[in-house]
């Protein structure tokens, strides 16, 4: 699911997205018929200095996708796509770049900055390095940005904010580091995959309300709880991921406010307290994954209810008691997993002693952050370790 959002385009997929973005796109623009001819060529011939600016700083390419990169045809490259610009069907324009999967080593120049009617820019699983350039910001089309699975370094690559029409962000599998910056979470983006990264902050207490409907923040280092701010997200969010991203504290009783959420996975952190009765609220969730946390307490049966839930795992916690039906989720058809527990009637569980020695926390008194990080050890998670095709 999440995980495989789709990631790398088919052409096919390429020119619906095209179009999606042209119609879109050309709605707020009258139609100029006095782009001429050599207009056309000067898009074209600039992103033919691209180009070749780009294939000069790429010294890796084992599968040969830039070696007809030669010639001023640039639309006769591979992994380059041409389109109709907007304001002048007649004039072809290079919109979208897709590489993905090329294991191409190299940089992005700045020149990139001229490709300036480009929609989509796809170069998932390569080893590109460096950061990201700032030219960049004059891609004011840019609407899909898919960088997972390179080598790209250094703070957030702020310049994505920049970017009027970003729709999809996938920054996935790189070395980023430090803030993420609180105007991520403002802009107009459907998806935003940020795991697998090195980012130490995670969702900024002070936000406007988010339109993602798909957050992935899982495997980085974020440390602190989670705010209570995460209720910003509750018009249109689907999925959201925190796996390993080293969280402590209380679950906020805003998650429960997530009311479109369809998957929870807070798995593998250093979560205490109880599972907040907000959760009961989560009418369309489908799987939720609490597992490898310090969670205590009740599992309550307003959760076990939820209508459409398929999948409970609440493993590796020091639950005590199961509520109603949670204590027979067999009987409702829900795949489940709660070993590892103190729960008394059940196989599998912690010892007497493990269990005594966790004492039940106040969520009022806990100060956040403060956790002992002493279950941090690293576990493995089936993450992939590169996002699929
Ligand atoms: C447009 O192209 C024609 C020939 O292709 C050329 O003669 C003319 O000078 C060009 N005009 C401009 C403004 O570049
Ligand atoms: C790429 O081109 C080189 C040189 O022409 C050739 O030796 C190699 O086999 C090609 N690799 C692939 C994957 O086609
Ligand atoms: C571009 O590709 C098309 C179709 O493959 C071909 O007909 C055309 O001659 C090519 N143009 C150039 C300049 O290579
Ligand atoms: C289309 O033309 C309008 C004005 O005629 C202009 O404001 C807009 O930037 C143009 N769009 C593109 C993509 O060039
Ligand atoms: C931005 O795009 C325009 C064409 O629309 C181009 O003339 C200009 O040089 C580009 N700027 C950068 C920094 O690449
Ligand atoms: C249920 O969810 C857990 C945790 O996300 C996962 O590991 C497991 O494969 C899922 N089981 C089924 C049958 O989908
Ligand atoms: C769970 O429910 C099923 C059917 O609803 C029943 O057959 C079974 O005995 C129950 N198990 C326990 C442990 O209560
Ligand atoms: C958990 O995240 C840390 C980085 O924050 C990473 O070093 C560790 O390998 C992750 N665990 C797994 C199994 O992915």
């Amino acid at each position: 699911m999440i995980i495989s959002y789709p990631s790398s385009l088919l052409p096919a997929r390429i020119l619906v997205v095209l179009l999606l973005v042209g119609y879109a796109t050309s709605a707020h623009h009258h139609h100029n018929n006095h782009v001429s001819k050599n207009a056309t060529n000067q898009i074209l011939q600039q992103a033919y200095v691209a180009l070749q600016a780009w294939k000069r700083v790429i010294y890796s390419d084992p599968m040969n996708f830039t070696s007809n990169w030669d010639g001023p045809n640039v639309c006769n490259y591979t992994g380059v796509y041409c389109a109709p610009h907007l304001n002048d069907t007649n004039v072809l324009v290079v919109a979208g770049i897709d590489l993905n999967h090329a294991d191409i080593a190299g940089f992005l120049p700045d020149e990139l900055g001229l490709l300036s009617e480009l929609a989509l820019l796809h170069l998932n699983s390569n080893r590109f390095c460096g950061i990201l350039p700032p030219t960049l910001s004059n891609l004011s089309l840019l609407f899909e940005l898919d960088i997972s699975n390179n080598r790209f370094v250094g703070p957030f690559p702020s310049v994505v904010l920049s970017l009027p029409s970003l729709y999809y962000l996938d920054i996935r599998f790189n070395e980023f580091e430090g803030q993420l910056p609180p105007q991520l979470f403002n802009k107009k983006l459907d998806a935003i995959f940020l795991n697998n990264n090195r980012f130490t902050s995670i969702i900024p207490p002070n936000l406007g309300p988010s339109t993602a409907s798909v957050v992935v923040f899982a495997n980085n280092g974020f440390g602190g709880c989670l705010p209570p701010s995460i209720a910003k997200f509750a018009n249109t969010l689907e999925e959201l991921l925190l796996i390993n991203t080293s969280i402590s504290g209380c679950l906020p009783t805003e998650v429960g406010f997530l009311y479109k959420l369809r998957v929870l996975d807070v798995s593998f952190n250093q979560i205490v307290g109880p599972i907040p009765y907000s959760l009961a609220g989560l009418a369309h969730l489908e799987l939720l994954n609490l597992a490898h946390n310090k969670l205590s307490g009740i599992v309550p049966d307003g959760v076990c209810v939820l209508p459409n839930l398929a999948n409970f795992t609440f493993s590796y916690n020091f639950f005590c008691e199961e509520e109603g039906i949670c204590s027979n989720l067999t009987s409702k058809g829900i795949v489940f997993d709660d070993r590892r527990n103190c729960l008394p009637e059940k196989p599998l569980q912690r010892s007497k002693k493990e269990c005594e020695a966790e004492r039940p926390v106040d969520c009022f008194d806990h100060v956040c952050g403060k956790s002992t990080s002493s279950s941090a050890a690293s576990y493995h998670i089936p993450l992939s370790s590169t996002p699929p095709p």
